[in-house]
């Protein structure tokens, strides 16, 4: 006997393979699992994104581009971006601050393509106002944590480097999202 997630999952295979036929939008986002997070812990952020299973059911972060792309350091030099549904329903990004609970998955990949790293923001709601409630956190590709919120957040203050302080460069404009991937 199937259970429902697996039916679901299979459904979302299917579409899937209609989606890479007809060029169209990736499948809904897996509507079952877990609620985003409601802590800064990297080891409930990756449960969750695991629950979710992401890279299967979330859509890409720029429609244009959906699939494995190059990018500007320090992120790629390949990437693929992806977007739960609190995000996705919030498009265009970036002109309004994005939802509480919405959560970006970056992933880079070497050019053989290889993934080796796994960036994730996530909107925690009552985080931390000097980020629009981002939370930031580093993992390696089997979920290894490279860095933390806080380890971060310590990063921007004393060293002015890491996510934080790159990233606050579009705090104004696009709630901490890049402008090049905002076109669509
Ligand atoms: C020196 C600047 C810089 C640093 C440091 C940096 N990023 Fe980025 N980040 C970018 C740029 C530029 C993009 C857009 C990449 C693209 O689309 O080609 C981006 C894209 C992203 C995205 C996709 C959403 C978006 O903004 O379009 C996520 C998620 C992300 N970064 C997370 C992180 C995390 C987590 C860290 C730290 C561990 C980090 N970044 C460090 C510059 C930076």
């Amino acid at each position: 006997m199937g259970s429902l997630k697996q039916t679901v999952a299979a459904l979302g295979t299917a579409l899937v393979g209609l989606a890479g036929c007809g060029g169209e939008p990736g499948p809904e986002p897996n509507p079952l699992g877990p609620e985003p997070p409601e802590e800064a812990d990297p080891a409930v952020v990756w449960q969750y994104l695991q629950e979710k299973d992401y890279q299967r059911y979330w859509h890409p972060e720029s429609l244009a581009s959906p699939g494995l792309h190059r990018s500007r350091e320090p992120h790629g030099p390949l990437i693929r971006v992806y977007l739960n549904r609190q995000g996705h329903n919030s498009r265009p990004l970036g002109q309004e601050p994005l939802p509480p609970g919405t959560v970006v998955v970056l992933e880079s990949y070497t050019s053989e393509p290889t993934l080796h790293t796994i960036d994730v923001m996530a909107k925690i709601p009552g985080h931390r106002p000097a980020t629009n409630d981002w939370a930031f956190f580093r993992y390696g590709p089997s979920g290894t944590v490279r860095q933390t919120d806080h380890q971060i957040r310590l990063q921007a203050k004393t060293e002015n480097r890491g996510c934080i302080h790159c990233h606050a460069r579009t705090a104004e404009e696009t709630d901490y999202l890049f402008q090049p991937r905002l076109a669509d």
